[in-house]
């Protein structure tokens, strides 16, 4: 293998000891969970040291989340803390540099000055590679960036180093995609992440490389709308979310691939086979589906009716029968009666999810479901939520209790909870604890499930069984 010669670079400029210290507070979803990655990894050679503790930063990024009230708000409440933090360090004649990142900086940008006067810089999600030139301006006062670029922010993004990555662990994120053209009429992310864009097969076939070359073994490949991806291809063709998959299953090392979030329009023919030929893929599945009832389908712009959802549903359960199922659903969306509720009910029903989020319909200024009569009474969001809460976690407690007397192949994560544990994850994105040596940490190995509790499963591990997963992870 040939030495890489960034690689070797962000080593060497990371090993400095300057002794900044930077904290990425990340809320909301994947997708910042792995901007927080890169947001430190852009930073290591300006000699930022990653800590978890507020007290030794220099540097605090609020990686924020623009998607429901309750989010947003989070982050002012958040940087009131940050100020007073700020002034004790001036007292003591040092100093603190608050970032404001994510989806509120995208939609807020300058408000956020205004309303916290503390902010030395806001950055929107499609500037990240900016921020150490950022940070020398805000040295002279508040910056802000929140253009759409013309150039690539991944092609500028510093790499992290092969140490960085195993430090991270063996399962990472990988964005493909990003930005939304859908406008489902209650979401703010097509205003928050822009446009769709992929990313071409070439430079995420790098990074997979580089993460698989450094020790982990599962990917899960990220975007708002992951199953619209279409980029160009090695052969310079216009490539499909299977056909990357396919690629992707070809680097030695990787275990297992995942993707979300997907959207069932975008459901393909050959992503559905891809679940069916590709042992790599693992048989889970995130498909929101939001309201089980046509006419709030429709209001929320979704473009589908909820029979639609239910013949996909048996096509993808054709091609993998063991497939398990997750989907997010809102309840309380303006208009939503008490049938259309039960509409919504009855499809969980039908469905049996494998786990679900469930959220209260929360009105987001500037998108058209905000603007609508008959906006739902708090109340009855909080009983439809409960009501819901009901069925779906029965559901995943069910299935999570199938899986007890099974024998499951899990990927080994991390020490577990007591000593002598190691914990790692189902092929259904389950917790599992088992009793084994650390040496299996970043191996997949059989597991026969014995308990499960309310969120883990606790098992054994078969006897002889490990090595055989080692090469490439398929039974
Ligand atoms: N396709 C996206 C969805 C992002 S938002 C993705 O990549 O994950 C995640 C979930 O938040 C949505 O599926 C929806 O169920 C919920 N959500 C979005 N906007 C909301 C709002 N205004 N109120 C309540 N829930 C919302
Ligand atoms: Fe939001 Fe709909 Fe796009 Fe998902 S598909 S990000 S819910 S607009
Ligand atoms: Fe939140 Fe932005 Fe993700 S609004 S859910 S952080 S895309």
């Amino acid at each position: 293998m040939q030495p890489d010669p960034d690689i070797a670079r962000a080593e060497a400029e990371t090993a400095q000891p300057q002794g900044r210290k930077l904290l990425v507070k990340s809320y909301g979803c994947q997708m910042n969970a792995y901007d927080a990655a890169r947001m430190a990894d852009v930073l290591a050679p300006e000699g930022f040291v990653e800590t978890s503790d507020v007290e030794d930063a220099d540097l605090v990024v609020l990686n924020t989340c623009h998607i429901r009230e309750k989010a947003s708000d989070k982050v002012f409440s958040e940087l009131g803390k940050l100020r007073v933090l700020k002034e004790a360090r001036k007292a003591e004649g040092k100093t603190l540099q608050i970032a404001v990142a994510g989806c509120v900086a995208q939609a807020e940008g300058g408000e956020i000055l205004r309303k916290q006067r503390a902010v030395d810089l806001v950055v929107g999600p499609q500037s990240y590679h900016r921020l150490p030139e950022m940070l020398r301006q805000a040295a002279h006062g508040p910056v802000i960036d929140t253009d759409f670029p013309v150039e690539d922010k991944f092609d500028h993004l510093t790499k992290p180093s092969e140490e960085k990555i195993r430090q991270r662990g063996v399962s990472s994120f990988l964005t493909v995609q990003e930005g939304c053209d859908k406008f489902c009429s209650f979401c703010v992310v097509p205003y928050t992440r822009g446009a769709e864009t992929s990313r071409d097969v070439g430079k995420i076939v790098a990074e997979a490389e580089h993460l698989a070359r450094s020790g982990v073994r599962e990917i899960t490949l990220l975007g708002q709308n992951v199953n619209g991806y279409h980029g160009i291809g090695e052969d310079g063709g216009d490539w499909s979310l299977a056909k990357l998959i396919e690629r992707l299953a070809r680097i030695n090392g990787l275990a297992r691939l995942r993707y979300m979030t997907s959207h069932p329009n975008d459901m393909a023919d050959d992503l559905i086979r891809a679940h069916r030929d590709m042992p790599i893929l693992m048989p889970f599945l995130h498909l929101p589906v939001q309201s089980g009832s046509d006419r709030i389908l429709d209001a929320m712009n979704r473009k589908h009716k909820a029979d639609d959802y239910m013949r996909l549903v048996e096509r993808i359960r054709a091609a993998r029968p063991d497939i398990a199922l997750s989907s997010d659903f809102i309840v309380g969306f303006p208009g939503e009666t008490e049938e259309d509720f039960k509409a919504t009910l009855a499809l969980a029903h039908e469905v049996g999810f494998a786990s679900t989020f469930f959220f209260k319909y929360s009105a987001r200024a500037g998108t058209p479901g905000a603007d609508l009569d008959d906006q739902i009474p708090e109340e009855i969001k909080s009983e439809r939520l409960a009501r819901l809460s009901e069925v779906v976690e029965a559901q995943r407690h069910a299935f999570n209790a199938s899986m007890v007397g099974r024998r499951i192949e899990v990927l080994f994560e991390k020490t577990g909870r007591r000593p002598g544990q190691i914990a790692g994850k189902s092929p259904y994105l389950q917790p599992v604890q088992v009793d084994g040596p650390d040496a299996l940490i970043g191996e997949t190995a059989l597991v026969e499930i014995v308990d499960c509790g309310t969120n883990s499963l606790f098992g054994g591990l078969v006897e002889g069984a490990s090595s055989q997963f080692r090469a490439g992870g398929e039974i």
